[in-house]
């Protein structure tokens, strides 16, 4: 007789680095016989990897764990954990509040899950890991990635920076570099698997290293990447202004593999402001930083993440950032609304600013990067463009994929099987804000 097969099923929020984290915890499950669950009412684990970089992703989680008290009382043995910054964040605090979590998993944890999950369920002795000051474990097991060809892969942990609105250091701890031998091990193995786009991540990627006392380790690391036979295209992020340096363009600029796309956060184009983010740098510095880009990789694309209403920004201050925005014309902008976190400096400022200019900054801001983008995109009509297959779009006639400077194209499939992966040349002939369209052209 078939016994019926454990299941699983995970709540993802938060970042890139979250994600890689949801897959590690996929791999553990499977390793120790369970199965993906259709519906999450009827699984056996159920974990909720948690955010707390905004009050708003909070709320919604909080949303989210708090359904799962029906569930626990209907299936009293069903294993409820909540992982990620959030439990690292709130700890014993979270547990009281929801009674019905089991365990409590802090970010520094995600590779012990297996050991842990299986001595609760030995004992079914709830615990509290957020112990931050243990060393991350190095990875080894299954993986269950989400993509069938795109892998991210964590090449540090944690953050130094300490900038004065961000709670991200507080719950990720001090940064931790991955052995590059490791690294460079986990994509071989990837590539075996049939992965060809890699993402490497980091809440600083510029600074990977300098806990090994390297000099120029993350420019090392892309070269060295690009050098792996399989890899076909390298992304990273994020980059810190600060940190980012000509040795670094320079590799993109050089090597083939490496795509041709900057995530370079300003945060605010207000020098006054970003002093009072703790940032490192000023505007003229990270135009200068542009100007590098432009001159070794003139087709780059440059995204950027951009907070309005940091505590004490007047008007002028945001007319500067409105300004940076036109000036260097970004593909696309990440656009937040500041939100207090306690516990960081910028919570304890005075003048915060009203939730009303918030929110009409916000707009003003989106129009403008909306406009942008456009131009960037409008740009590419006309040219032919390679993309990697993702799948179809709502529109099962119509395919879906991405440049190497990761912008969204679709393009009609006219009866061709794309695969997820496959490399297809389309030429651009319509351009919106946020994708391109076009039509497939005859490979030679
Ligand atoms: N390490 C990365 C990403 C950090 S979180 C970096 O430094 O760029 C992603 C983005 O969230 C940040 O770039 C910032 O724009 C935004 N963010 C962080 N804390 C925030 C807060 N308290 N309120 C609003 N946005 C915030
Ligand atoms: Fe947060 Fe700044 Fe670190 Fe990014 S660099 S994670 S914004 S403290
Ligand atoms: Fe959120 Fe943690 Fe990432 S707070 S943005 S999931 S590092």
């Amino acid at each position: 007789m078939q016994s019926k097969k454990n299941t699983y099923y995970i709540f993802n929020y938060g970042c890139q680095m979250n994600a890689s984290d949801t897959e590690h915890y996929a791999g553990q499950l499977e390793e120790m016989g369970y199965v993906p669950a259709e519906d999450f009412h009827t699984a056996d684990v159920i974990i909720v990897n948690t955010c707390c970089v905004r009050e708003s992703a909070e709320k919604k989680i909080a949303g989210k764990i708090g359904e799962l008290k029906a569930v626990k009382t209907a299936h009293p043995q069903t294993v409820i954990c909540v992982a990620g910054c959030m439990a690292q964040k709130d700890g014993d605090k979270l547990l009281k509040k929801h009674p019905q979590v089991d365990l409590l998993l802090g970010t520094a944890y995600v590779n012990d899950f297996k050991s842990i999950l299986a001595d609760y369920l030995s004992d079914r002795q709830g615990g509290v890991y957020t112990d931050l000051t243990i060393h991350q474990s190095e990875f080894e097991g299954k993986m269950v990635r989400q993509s069938s060809f795109a892998a991210w892969i964590p090449i540090m942990y944690g953050c130094n920076n300490f900038c004065t609105y961000c709670i991200v250091p507080y719950v990720r701890g001090r940064e931790r570099s991955r052995d590059i031998e490791n690294i460079v091990a986990e994509i071989e193995q990837a590539v075996k698997e049939g992965y060809k786009e890699f993402t490497l991540l980091g809440q600083n990627v510029n600074s990977y290293g300098k806990d090994f006392g390297e000099k120029d380790a993350f420019a090392k690391l892309l070269r060295r990447v690009n050098e792996i036979n399989g890899v076909e295209r390298i992304h990273y992020m994020t980059s810190h202004p600060r940190d980012m340096n000509e040795e670094v363009i320079k590799a993109v600029a050089e090597c083939e593999h490496v795509c041709e796309n900057f995530h370079v956060p300003f945060q605010s184009g207000s020098n006054e402001i970003l002093k009072k983010m703790n940032r490192g740098y000023s505007r003229e510095k990270y135009l200068e930083l542009i100007k590098l880009i432009r001159q070794y990789v003139p087709d780059a694309a440059i995204t950027t993440d951009i907070i309005v209403g940091f505590p004490g920004e007047t008007e002028a201050d945001f007319q500067d950032t409105l300004n940076l925005v036109q000036e260097v014309g970004f593909d696309a902008a990440f656009t937040f609304i500041y939100s207090k976190r306690s516990g960081t400096p910028a919570a304890k400022m005075t003048e915060q600013v009203p939730l009303e200019i918030k929110k009409q900054r916000l707009n003003q801001l989106m129009e403008a990067q909306n406009a942008s983008s456009l131009r960037c995109n409008e740009k590419l009509v006309g040219q032919q463009v390679e993309v990697l297959a993702e799948g179809p779009s709502k529109n099962p006639a119509v395919w879906t994929g991405r440049t190497r400077t990761n912008k969204l194209v679709l393009w009609p499939a006219e009866g061709k099987n794309y695969y997820p992966g496959e490399k297809v040349m389309v030429l651009v002939d319509a351009a919106q804000t946020w994708l391109v369209k076009g039509k497939a052209v005859q490979d030679e």
